[in-house]
């Protein structure tokens, strides 16, 4: 999905939106629940909280929130969509897709609605889709969300994941760009299929259909082994990053700001350090959200964004690993059509 010179931008981001539910999860909260401490957490994580779902939300409610303040960003309305996509590890049902859901709610056109499944690199993998579609000429209007409602396959008994997760959602309307030098500049994608059983859902799917026995044996929730993922996000998350900007012919010294996928404090700081980043152009949304997964680098950008760092023109990368393993980066050099208060221009 590379391109081999460095091309105009076909697509860019002209809406953000995010939604997090209210409900906190805390350090302290893990403590009542596990044999864990605040200290270790945020000593081997930086995680201090993490959002959790009330009851009555589904991943679809969650993606619902957060398309329809980036369609109201972006100044459009779910009437102008050609296309919808939601990255998700843990859609509403196997099936219909969550994006035909968010359709429904969000009464938008019979146009089509499909989920992206990339793990915690599913918002890359969906913004690659969008961008494919526009420059096909399929679609002039795209709505990519990442939402996850992770607390649903997070094991509260098992002490090395459910310090790690969390549920919120963010999203993005990606137009046809009309500048040439703003807009999403390339996009990476990789996936290496033999660190599968790695990180995974083990039951639920035709492998392991839900039996008695699934349910008594926990695999109804996330599987890990945390140093191998660790292992493998590193070296990911610095590829991503250096082909990404390679094709948009730009170097590690030419990013304003990287917006890394939230899994571990530690593992962002390792591939920051190796690719020789000042810590300040790195966003953090960590501490307060934990891994949302898909969801994790559309909150962060819009985070960003209200804080003032997507200025005009700033060059911003979004880089993200998951299950699969899949890994992927965006560069983007941010376009503020519709400007608002502070943003500024560089
Ligand atoms: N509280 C206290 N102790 C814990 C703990 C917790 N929540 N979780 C694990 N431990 C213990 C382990 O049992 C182990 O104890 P032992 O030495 O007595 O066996 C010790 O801490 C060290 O465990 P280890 O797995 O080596 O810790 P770590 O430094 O690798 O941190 C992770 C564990 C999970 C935080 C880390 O490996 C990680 O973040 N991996 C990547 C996970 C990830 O990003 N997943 C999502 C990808 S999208």
């Amino acid at each position: 999905m590379q391109a081999s010179t460095v091309r105009s931008p076909i697509a860019t981001i002209t809406g953000l939106g995010s939604y997090l539910p209210a409900r906190k999860l805390t350090n302290g909260d893990l403590e009542a629940m596990v044999d864990t401490s605040d200290e270790w957490i945020v000593e081997r994580t930086g995680i201090h909280e993490r959002r959790l779902a009330a009851p009555e939300q589904a991943t679809s409610d969650l993606a619902v929130e957060a398309a329809s303040l980036a369609l109201a960003d972006a100044g459009v309305t779910a009437g102008d969509l050609d296309l919808i996509i939601v990255a998700t590890a843990t859609p509403d049902h196997l099936f219909p897709s969550t994006a035909c859901l968010v359709q429904k709610a969000l009464g938008a056109r019979q146009i089509p609605a499909m989920d992206v499944s990339a793990a915690c690199t599913g918002f890359i993998y969906a913004l690659a889709v969008a961008e494919g579609a526009i420059a096909a000429g399929r679609a002039e209007t795209v709505l990519v969300v990442g939402a996850e409602t992770l607390s649903r396959i997070t094991d509260y008994q098992d002490r090395k994941t459910c310090v790690l997760f969390g549920d919120g959602a963010g999203a993005v309307v990606v137009r046809r760009a009309s500048s040439p030098d703003h807009g999403i500049l390339s996009v990476f994608l990789g996936a290496d299929g033999a660190g599968a059983d790695i990180l995974k859902l083990p039951a639920g799917g035709s492998r392991l259909p839900a039996s008695t026995g699934t349910v008594s044996e926990r695999l109804h929730f996330i599987h890990m082994d945390g140093q191998e993922v660790f292992k493998f996000a590193v070296g990911a998350m610095i590829r991503s990053v250096r082909e990404s900007l390679k094709s948009a012919g730009l170097t590690p010294s030419g990013i304003d700001l990287l917006v890394p996928h939230q899994a571990n404090a530690r593992i962002v700081d390792a591939a920051v350090r190796l690719l020789r980043l000042p810590g300040g152009k790195v966003f953090h949304t960590i501490e307060d959200y934990g891994n949302m997964s898909s969801a994790s680098v559309p909150v962060s950008l819009d985070a960003a964004r209200r804080q003032g760092r997507l200025v005009r023109g700033a060059v911003t990368v979004m880089v993200a690993f998951g299950a699969g393993m899949t890994y992927g980066g965006a560069v983007v050099r941010w376009d503020a059509p519709r400007q608002r208060q502070g943003d500024q221009e560089i």
